[in-house]
């Protein structure tokens, strides 16, 4: 049961969302996959869309590549009930192809409201998609990601791999996308850490 604001606009933009025929891919959906997490969670989690399993099941990352991602926070003693996970698109591209500008538009409106309404400290954007997609640039996820840029709002943006790129790159040795990806995560972790600090009063 919602049990403040927050949770109950969330709800409210859930049940909004869930009718969405903005764009093409609502014709091909299965479930449509709004996200999840804490309403209040300082750290919010932004894919691609949702693959086959989440459009099964309605859920964010909880295929293959969301079960790497768990791992990734378990690892650095995250839980996925305390971040927020969503997707730039919340309906399933046709075989995962990566969504249209045209689609990311149309869908941005309900991705902005939830950090409206959520207000994360970090948005972590997870591969080329969301990432060229906060940040306006067109490098790639190599380049762009393990940095904080400052976003809109106070809101810092850190790009990470995507899980389903680590699951195509297993290899850990020193400077691999998943030995980074370990770097990355606890950078996010130590971060919220330091946000949490009082700031001085000069
Ligand atoms: Fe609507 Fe977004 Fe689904 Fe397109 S992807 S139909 S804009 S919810
Ligand atoms: N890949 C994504 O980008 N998002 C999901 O929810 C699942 C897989």
């Amino acid at each position: 049961m919602p049990t403040c604001s927050v949770e109950l606009s969330l709800a409210d933009l859930a049940a909004t969302v869930r009718g969405c025929t903005r764009c093409p891919l609502g014709a091909t959906r299965r479930n449509l996959v709004f996200g999840e997490g804490n309403p209040h969670a300082e750290l919010m989690f932004v894919g691609e869309g949702p693959g086959e399993v989440e459009d099964e099941t309605g859920r964010p990352f909880v295929g293959p590549a969301g079960q790497l991602l768990t791992q990734v926070l378990n690892a650095v003693s995250l839980s996925r009930d305390e971040v927020y996970i969503t997707n730039v698109v919340k309906c399933r591209p046709p075989g995962n192809r990566v969504p249209a500008r045209s689609e990311m538009e149309a869908c941005w409106e309900w991705l902005a409201a939830q950090i409206a309404l959520i207000r994360p400290r970090i948005i972590v954007t997870l591969g080329n998609t969301p990432t060229q997609w906060f940040l306006g640039r067109g490098e790639g996820i190599g380049q762009l990601r393990g940095r904080f840029y400052r976003w809109k709002g106070g809101i810092e943006v850190f790009p990470m791999f995507h899980p389903s790129f680590l699951l195509r790159n297993p290899s850990k040795v020193k400077g691999s996308p998943k030995h980074l990806t370990w770097l990355d995560i606890q950078a996010v972790k130590d971060r919220i850490s330091f946000l949490r600090c009082p700031t001085p009063t000069a």
